[in-house]
């Protein structure tokens, strides 16, 4: 095992030794090096930045193995049809399952960060930002051309729900703006679309609309019937 840069004054408090010892891994395969960060709530995940040894400008977002998943987790773990074992493997589970829909939606053409590599609570990603800060999120900027940003996110939706699932906590909180462009970011609610989902889907598709309420925006019903939903 490579000695590292995760010093234990580094990670005390910051997360837990099973997480210093993924991190290790990720560094010994060279996708990650010194971390800068961390980045957004760190409530239940702490996000970071770091260049892979090739160079690669990556976010790291680590679930917390220290959070109580017992809250909200095991309601999506039953859509899942996954069983609750311990922490530990919840939050592995829990993080595979983010990174299957975050792959999904990339190899849909959504936009999105371009996932690189997921080991149990790790996910590593393009960063999207500039020298090291986070690109803003989109309820933090107002300069941006809604029409057409509503319609990309629109049809991002739409891809999604054809392909049988929603992002399920779409918000202006989970995506950023990169570029001139809209991406979706953090997949760990999204939900396979079954009758006793497809409210998930209206949540993402109403909220949407709601942050959007100063352009024409399109009627639930009209997405649901483009998608094969009936209302
Ligand atoms: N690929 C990325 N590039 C740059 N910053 C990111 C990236 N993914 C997430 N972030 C930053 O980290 C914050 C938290 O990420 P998010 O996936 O929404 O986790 P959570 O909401 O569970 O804390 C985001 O608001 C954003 O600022
Ligand atoms: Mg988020």
């Amino acid at each position: 095992m490579s000695i590292g840069f995760i010093s234990k004054d580094f990670y005390n408090g910051l997360f837990d030794n099973n997480t210093a010892l993924n991190l290790r891994k990720l560094e010994g395969d060279g996708l990650v090096s010194e971390l800068k960060g961390p980045f957004g709530s760190g409530k239940e995940a702490l996000v970071f930045y770091t260049r892979s040894l090739d160079n690669l400008e990556c976010a790291v977002k680590i679930h917390r193995y220290s959070i109580n998943p017992f809250k909200k987790i095991p309601q999506y773990m039953r859509i899942r049809r996954k069983k609750v074992v311990n922490n530990l493997s919840i939050i592995n589970v829990w993080t595979s399952y983010e990174y299957k829909y975050l792959l999904k939606s990339y190899n849909l053409g959504i936009k999105v960060p371009k996932p690189y590599r997921q080991y149990r609570n790790i996910i590593v990603m393009k960063f999207l930002g500039y020298n090291g800060i986070p690109a803003p999120l989109l309820n933090e900027i107002n300069d941006f051309d809604k029409e057409r940003v509503y319609s990309i996110l629109l049809d991002s939706i739409k891809k999604m729900a054809k392909a049988g699932y929603t992002h399920g906590d779409l918000s202006a909180y989970n995506i950023m703006y990169f570029e001139d462009e809209p991406y979706i970011i953090d997949f760990s609610q999204s939900v396979k679309i079954t009758p006793s989902t497809k409210d998930y889907l209206i949540k993402d598709i109403n909220n949407l609309n709601a942050f959007f309420k100063e352009i024409k925006t399109e009627p639930v019903e009209k997405i649901l019937k483009e998608v094969g939903l009936f209302e």
